[in-house]
């Protein structure tokens, strides 16, 4: 398996093990605040990962205690109404960027995900936290509100009753919490078993065949916004698509062969 790691900004880290990239917010000090120069360096980003066909899979995680604790909120201090509908403006474009983008999307959160932190872990597909990870929208307590799409996307994921609660009160819930309640896929004793689960539903997905993959995300995603029967009549299409691709005609084909199918994205 090839490695290779570069940083797009000071704070962020990307790391690419074959099909897989993981994203890392590397701001200990400050439990991964997002600064404006790194949603810009996100932004510019975002794109490109998209475009890459040969990503099938992306992490984004922590380091330390924090996941991401929020917009830099010394960044707010002393600022103009128009340079902060700026800031609210690109963090809205990059955190829808991150919902949109094709490949599946696992946030492995190891800390603090507070404000644009559980924000950034709504946008995407699966969401893994340790045991000691604190999710909430605390901007209440800023005399604010959530902007990066938090009392909308968590709405819709676990109702409008714990949504407000949470915003209302800036509560901090653990991991545990969102577990039971079904927002969670796992949650892991500590940020070693956390990267490795990461890494293992990251890695499965990435071995599936990428058509069908990138497929189910647009069906499921964007399905349930349609009447039930246009859905369905949505899933039946896209199924058709995929038939009449080569990789599944050899996925077919390797099962009847009893061999392991090559998937080529074709
Ligand atoms: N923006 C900028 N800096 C932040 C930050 C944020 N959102 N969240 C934490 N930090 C910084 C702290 O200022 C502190 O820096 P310092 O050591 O230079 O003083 C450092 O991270 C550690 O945070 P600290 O508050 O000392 O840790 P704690 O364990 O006592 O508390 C939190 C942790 C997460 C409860 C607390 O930091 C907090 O409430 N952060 C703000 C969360 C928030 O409101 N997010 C939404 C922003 S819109």
């Amino acid at each position: 398996m090839t490695a290779a790691e570069h940083r797009i900004d000071e704070h962020l880290v990307v790391r690419r093990d074959g099909a897989v990239v993981t994203v890392t917010v590397d701001r200990e000090d400050a439990l991964g605040a997002l600064s404006r120069s790194m949603l810009e360096a996100l932004d510019g980003y975002l794109p490109e990962l998209a475009a890459d066909d040969g990503v099938r899979a992306v992490v984004l995680t922590g380091t330390g205690r924090g996941f991401v604790a929020g917009a830099d909120i010394g960044e707010y201090h002393g600022v103009d109404q128009r340079r902060f509908d700026d800031y609210q403006r690109l963090g809205r474009r990059v955190l829808d960027a991150v919902e949109a983008l094709p490949q599946y999307t696992v946030a492995a959160v190891n800390g603090y995900a507070l404000g644009g932190g559980f924000e950034l872990a709504l946008c995407c597909d699966a969401i893994l936290a340790t045991e000691r990870a604190r999710f909430g929208l605390p901007e209440v307590k800023l005399g604010l509100l959530p902007g990066g799409g938090g009392s909308q996307r968590l709405a819709r994921a676990l109702g409008v009753r714990f949504t407000l609660r949470l915003i209302a009160t800036g509560a901090m819930v653990p991991a545990a919490e969102l577990y039971r309640r079904g927002l969670l896929e796992e949650v892991y004793t500590d940020a070693a078993a956390l990267r490795a689960g990461a890494s293992e539903l990251a890695g499965t997905v990435a071995a599936g065949a990428p058509l069908a993959v990138r497929a189910a995300k647009r069906l499921v995603r964007e399905g349930p916004a349609l009447p039930l029967p246009d859905a369905l009549g949505f899933e039946q299409s896209v199924l058709s698509s995929l038939f009449a691709t080569e990789d599944g005609r050899e996925g077919v084909a390797a099962f009847v062969d009893k061999r392991d199918p090559v998937f080529r994205g074709r």
